[in-house]
């Protein structure tokens, strides 16, 4: 895998093309199959790190998974207690979607577990999902009194809550949503703002008995077996983020991006991009698992600043280091606030964007919520880092496609945490992109 991903302007982006499967949708597509009762087929599999993660947890805990190939798996579902117990630590690798959901799902098991991971994983925070569990009656340890992993749980008692989540985050609400499936009596979470919507779409399909209504959702333990399921996974919008903007930044592109999910608790970059000027269609596509899906037609020039921040910020929370690309070449300010859940991400996503930003020329500042960017600015290519964190390596190459001359990233492997074939992708697009090994890399 590539280390240094070395990229140069090669003018407007033209043509057709597919990014992977929806990362989000992908994790829960395995970790519910394996909870159903029958065999489920799932197509468009992301086969990136974090989702192998999840599926190496639910084979050591005796879940059959066939990989046809890398993107098609088929699951023998257990039933929702059929799961038996790991021989050892469950690793979650880097991955807060693997640790968060399994968390829930793991408090209702009559077995211990521990989950553990990277030295990243290891410190981002677990108390926002270990004090509602332990409210609920889990036996969970951790670090710090539970702030921080590895994560132990032992067999408790769970009885429902109703819970107020200080945060949106649909990681803690599928956490708790999924220890509601083995609780006595009807767990109810109030979320702040809308969070992304997967887990309940996908376990109301498969006949669970969670219901959400506006900003509430509630789940209770299945009367009857959850359904198997046969899912083509859409097309990752996060992914397909960092095409739009580099479409929408690139005059005189013309790009198609076929089969993405346009979930509403997604599509915040959508429309912060449409906000600002760019041209973005949607031409509708048969839904998906009970997603929405839709050919996503961009095309470039004219981008304007603006101010986001309060409800729109969820919608494009993983999307706003590539956001902060699209400001620079966006005429005024742009202006980021109420988005401090960036700095709990693979990194501080906060410090790491505007730091290697500014290495390009960016004009971008930080602020302890957000940033502030003034454009539009020439970017001048130089080497940059992605600090370990996938997004940021993609948002950087963005940067590097708008910029002039070469740009250089390093740790650039991680883009396949979410986005395999990221490079292939772009070169298909006639991009001058070139990976290199550190060990082939002399600068
Ligand atoms: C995710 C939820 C979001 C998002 C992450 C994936 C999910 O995190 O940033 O990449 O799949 O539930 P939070 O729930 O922490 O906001």
């Amino acid at each position: 895998m590539a280390d240094i991903l070395k990229i140069r302007n090669s003018g407007p982006l033209v043509g057709r093309c597919t990014v992977p499967g929806d990362k989000s949708i992908s994790h829960r597509a395995v970790i519910f199959s394996s909870l159903a009762e029958g065999r489920s087929y799932i197509r468009n599999f992301l086969d990136g790190h974090d989702c192998r993660a999840t599926m190496n947890i639910m084979r050591a805990m005796g879940v059959a998974i066939d990989e046809i190939s890398p993107t098609q798996l088929e699951i023998d579902g257990v039933g929702i207690d059929g799961l038996r117990e790991p021989d050892g630590v469950l690793d979650c690798d880097n991955s807060g979607t693997t640790m968060r959901l399994l968390a829930g799902l793991l408090s209702g098991q009559e077995f211990v577990s521990v989950l553990s991971g990277t030295a990243q994983i290891r410190g981002r925070p677990m108390a926002r999902i270990v004090e509602p569990l332990r409210s609920m009656g889990a036996q969970v340890y951790g670090r710090q009194g539970g702030r921080y992993a590895p994560l132990t749980i032992v067999p408790g008692r769970l009885e429902a809550i109703e819970y107020e989540m200080p945060i949106a985050s649909a990681q803690v609400k599928s956490c708790l949503l999924l220890a509601g499936l083995y609780a006595h009596g009807l767990t109810v979470v109030h979320q702040p703002g809308p969070a992304r919507d997967h887990t309940e779409r996908m376990l109301i399909s498969m006949g669970a008995p969670i219901s959400a209504l506006g900003n509430t959702t509630h789940s209770e333990r299945p009367q009857s077996p959850l359904k198997p399921m046969s899912l083509f996974v859409p097309g990752d919008i996060s992914s397909a983020a960092f095409l739009l903007v580099a479409a929408s930044a690139l005059s005189d592109s013309n790009l198609t991006i076929l089969d993405v999910g346009i979930n509403a608790t997604r599509t915040g970059i959508v429309d912060a991009l449409s906000e600002m000027g760019a041209s973005i269609r949607r031409r509708e596509r048969p839904h998906q698992g009970g997603e929405p899906v839709a050919d996503l037609i961009v095309s470039g020039g004219g981008l304007q600043g603006l101010e986001f921040g309060g409800g729109q910020i969820v919608t494009m929370i993983d999307e706003l280091p590539v956001l902060a690309v699209a400001a620079t070449q966006a005429e005024g300010r742009t202006v980021v606030r109420d988005a401090q859940e960036l700095r709990v991400k693979e990194t501080d996503r906060i410090a790491t964007t505007v730091s290697e930003l500014k290495k390009l020329g960016a004009r971008i500042h930080e602020r302890p919520d957000g940033f502030i960017v003034d454009g539009p600015t020439p970017l001048r290519g130089t080497t940059v880092d992605s600090h370990g964190d996938h997004r940021l390596a993609m948002a950087l190459a963005v940067a590097g496609l708008i910029a002039d001359g070469e740009t250089t990233i390093r740790n650039a492997h991680v883009t396949a945490d979410s986005f395999p074939g990221f490079e292939t992708t772009l070169r298909a697009l006639e991009v001058e992109v070139q990976a290199l090994d550190r060990a082939s890399y002399n600068e």
